[in-house]
Formats: structure tokens, sequence, C-alpha cells
């Protein structure tokens, strides 16, 4: 897969000005454009992986790219298993790589408990919920 931005202004659905942000990846600066996901930003960027699965540490990055699959799941300014591919990305934001079981009470405003990633080996499927 390959990632190709098209400027703001040539975008035939929604033209208008490119408006430069910066994000902060595990402290480097990484520059995308408002109205950018922070998927979209880190693809633009050339990272295909932000992610490694809790079970064998396998890379993982955009998926499904429409909420689907987790796969995508970063710290954003301190809350974990934030979808990169559904969060527009924010001028400043921290994002932290993750890997390890997802925490439902941070994700879901839920207490208690962890969401494992999927039993299946790629890491896919419904995530299994331990309390
Ligand atoms: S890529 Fe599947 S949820 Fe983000």
């Amino acid at each position: 897969m390959t990632s190709r931005r098209i400027p703001a202004g040539a975008d035939p659905v929604r033209p208008g000005p490119d408006r430069p942000l910066t994000i902060w990846v595990d402290g480097e600066a990484v520059t995308g454009t408002a109205g950018q996901t922070i998927a979209g930003v880190l693809l633009g960027a050339g990272r295909r992986q932000w992610r490694t699965t809790h079970q064998d540490g396998a890379p993982r990055g955009v998926f499904c790219g429409i909420g689907v699959c987790f796969d995508c799941v970063v710290e954003v300014n301190g809350l974990r298993d934030v979808r990169a591919c559904l969060r527009r990305a924010q001028d400043g934001d921290v994002v932290v790589r993750q890997g390890g079981p997802v925490a439902v009470g941070e994700r879901a405003g839920e207490s208690g408990g962890t969401v494992a990633p999927a039993a299946g080996r790629d890491g896919h499927g419904e995530p299994e919920v331990t309390r």
C-alpha cells in the first residue's frame, strides 16, 4: 500500500487552502494538514506501522481504515486505544505508540477490566474482555 496526499486546494470533494499542523509521535514532530486523521498524518509521513500486537509483537497500522478492526490504536494526549483512522489530528496532539491489552475503562468510559487483542493469529476479530 502506498499513500499519496492530495493538496487541499486540489481536493475535488472539499477544496480549500492547506493549513499545516504538527503532531508529536513518540516525541518526534510529524507534520500534516488540518483535516487529516492521525493515521492520515502518519501514512503521509511514510509510516505504515505504529503498534504491535500483544501476543507476538507483530506490527500493525491501518487495516480497515474505517474504525472496525482496532489495528490502528494509539495513545493520544494520554488517552489509550484511540483509533488513529477515526481521530482527526489536532495541532499539538501528543501521540504515543502502544502495545499490549486494551483497557475497557479508558476506551468506553467504563471502569475495570481489560480487553485483550483478538484470539486469531493475525490479531483481527472481536477483542476478548476480561474482568
Ligand atoms: S484501521 Fe481499523 S480501526 Fe483503524
